[in-house]
């Protein structure tokens, strides 16, 4: 039986999470800064089959309770998994930005989670044990949006920081990683998303809306034994929509072009064998990234 600690675990991914972990029976200590919340959550994970919940009311954006959150857990029982889910992604507007708005997002999603790690990786290098960590970033970390600079920013970093952790901890045999989930539908009060932003942001090639359920059997997986050679990875677990844009039209005007002079020849005209449009071809044959539409 592993202890696992995840933050964040009052609600949506983190919750989802606790519940995986809960459903193989495994011992959990879960925090958040929602009280309230966090007492329902571990409820529901002792119905579910948790050897036992520990709930720890934390607020993460003060940098001391990260230190003091793996204290508790630890003393309950030495820490075999850290989850960091706990995180805020409000929208300001660029020009509305401001130092307070800027450090709280900051504090919360990068700084926690790398407080975090520090002081469990102290605690298990001085015992010889070699938990696992695994870190929920985000495909904002690739591609920003309107509204995001300080979430997209603390994303990227925590990303970069987890790779910088895994360097240094992997001789400890400790593995640090991350999750980036596309979007998914949580049901969250801290962080309230509209429909209309949730349709959009929620297109991806695989075309349907991920779950907490999809990331939290990446968690598991990425977390466990069978993932023991992976270290300072970014799993992405978004549907395919950080391997492009599906929004664009599948013609450029070079490749219009292209199609009119097809109908004006006719069926076997333009095309060569393999079906690649004229000015297509010719153009990678040049290396003319236009005419390939690369360079579009
Ligand atoms: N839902 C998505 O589409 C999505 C996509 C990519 C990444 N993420 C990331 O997944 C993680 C979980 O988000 P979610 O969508 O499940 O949202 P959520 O709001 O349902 O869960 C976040 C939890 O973090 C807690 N939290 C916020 N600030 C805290 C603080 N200062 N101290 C302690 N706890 C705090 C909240 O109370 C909440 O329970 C976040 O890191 C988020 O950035 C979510």
């Amino acid at each position: 039986m592993s202890h696992v600690l995840i933050t964040g675990a009052a609600s949506g991914i983190g919750r989802e999470i606790g519940l995986a972990y809960a459903r193989r029976g495994e011992s959990l200590t879960i925090a958040d800064r929602d009280a309230e919340a966090l007492a329902a959550a571990g409820e529901a994970m002792a119905r579910a089959g948790a050897a036992d919940v520990g709930q720890l009311a934390s607020d993460l954006s003060v940098a001391r309770n990260a230190e003091a959150l793996v204290a508790e857990a630890w003393d309950r029982a030495p820490v075999d998994v850290l989850v960091n889910s706990a995180g805020i992604y409000p929208a300001t507007p660029f020009l509305e930005l401001d130092a307070t708005t800027w450090d709280r997002v900051q504090n919360i999603n990068t700084r926690a989670p790398l407080l975090l790690t520090v002081a469990l990786a102290k605690r298990a290098v001085a015992a010889g044990t070699a938990p696992s960590i695994v870190t929920i970033s985000s495909g904002a970390s690739l591609r920003s949006r309107p509204g995001a600079a300080p979430y997209s920013t603390s994303k990227a970093a925590v990303e970069v920081a987890m790779r910088s952790a895994a360097l240094e901890l992997g001789e400890h045999g400790i593995r640090v990683n991350c999750v980036s989930p596309g979007f998914v539908v949580v049901d969250s009060a801290a962080n309230p998303v509209t429909d209309e932003y949730a349709d959009a942001v929620g297109q991806n090639p695989l075309g349907r809306k991920g779950s907490p359920e999809d990331i939290a059997r990446a968690v598991l997986w990425i977390a466990g034994d069978e993932a023991g050679w992976i270290t300072g990875a970014v799993l992405r677990v978004d549907g395919g929509s950080s391997a492009g844009t599906t929004a664009l039209p599948l013609h450029w005007a070079s490749n219009l072009a292209a199609d009119d002079a097809d109908d004006a020849a006719g069926a076997d005209g333009a095309d060569d064998a393999a079906g690649v449009p004229v000015a297509e071809a010719s153009g990678a044959a040049s290396g003319s990234t236009d005419a390939t539409g690369v360079g579009a």
